[in-house]
């Protein structure tokens, strides 16, 4: 029988994690299937307890479940202490590992798809929530020069410096500030809303990263109209993809094909 997988979220209709992992597994000749599981949004840890009754191996988890596999877990890794969340779990009889590879993800993204050199650049990070604690030691570790968490909730956003040794702000107290890069790590763009970001915070060539993929965000259509280059979060994602792979089955998959397969398919309807 082959080893199960999955990703567990909500809602997660949409989620492209099955076909990222079967091109993953089909590149790799690793057999495994890999199922999509929507748990009611009080029943995480019941959904969970069933795919492992079944013999599952290892789920990825989403929104919003991040928090809760954190929970779940009985050993993580540091950088899951340190952000407190878990997307990566790992099942094996009578215990549960969780780790999180949403940071060296996005680094990834940035550093290998997208050809920015983090070393010394100046960083914005928005949101403090589970997705910007998630990102911001992977960025620190990369070596930026400088790193800013704004958020609407401007205590959530000191809360989070204060633990990671950054800068706190609001987005008014933003104008007159400069960065190469902004990271967009707030849901805003679920709900078609966008941070109020003065539009003088990117430094010319800046890149603009929204971390949800598969939609034309107001942070992306705003980046664009300020002159930044812009980019969704789908690079992420295939990058968060392949550690998750490698912590299931000790193999490092080419992300680079499956990333551009995912972006031709996109764009072709
Ligand atoms: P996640 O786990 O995805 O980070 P979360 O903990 O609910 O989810 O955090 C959501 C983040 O998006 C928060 O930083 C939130 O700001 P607040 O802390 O002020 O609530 C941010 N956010 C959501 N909608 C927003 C909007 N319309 N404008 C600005 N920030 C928004």
């Amino acid at each position: 029988m082959r080893d199960v997988y999955g990703v567990v979220g909500n809602p997660v209709a949409h989620s492209r994690s099955p076909e990222i992992h079967a091109q993953f597994a089909q590149a790799t000749g690793q057999a495994l299937e890999y199922r999509r599981i929507e748990a009611p949004l009080d029943g995480f840890e019941a959904a969970v307890h069933a795919f492992r009754a079944q013999g599952g191996k290892g789920l990825n988890v989403t929104v919003p479940f991040k928090e809760a596999a954190f929970r779940y877990c009985a050993r993580t890794s540091a950088r899951s202490r340190e952000a407190e969340v878990v997307n990566t779990l790992v099942f094996s009889p009578g215990e549960v590992y969780g780790d999180t590879t949403d940071g060296p993800g996005l680094v990834a993204d940035l550093t290998r798809n997208l050809r920015l050199a983090l070393k010394g650049k100046e960083i914005l990070v928005m949101g403090a929530g589970g997705a910007a604690r998630g990102v911001v030691p992977s960025l620190l570790e990369a070596g930026a020069a400088r790193l800013v968490v704004a958020n609407r909730t401007v205590q959530r956003a000191q809360a989070l410096a204060a633990r990671f040794a950054v800068e706190a702000s609001g987005y008014a107290e933003l104008d007159g500030e400069r960065f190469d890069l902004v990271v967009n790590a707030t849901s805003a763009g679920l709900a078609d809303a966008a941070p109020p970001l003065p539009r003088s915070v990117f430094k010319p060539a800046a890149l603009a990263y929204e971390m949800v993929y598969g939609r034309e965000t107001r942070f992306l259509l705003e980046a664009r109209a300020a002159g930044a280059r812009v980019t969704d979060g789908l690079g992420m994602l295939v990058e968060q993809a392949a550690e998750s792979f490698f912590i299931w089955r000790g193999v490092r998959p080419e992300t680079r094909a499956v990333l551009e397969r995912l972006r031709a398919m996109k764009n072709a309807g």
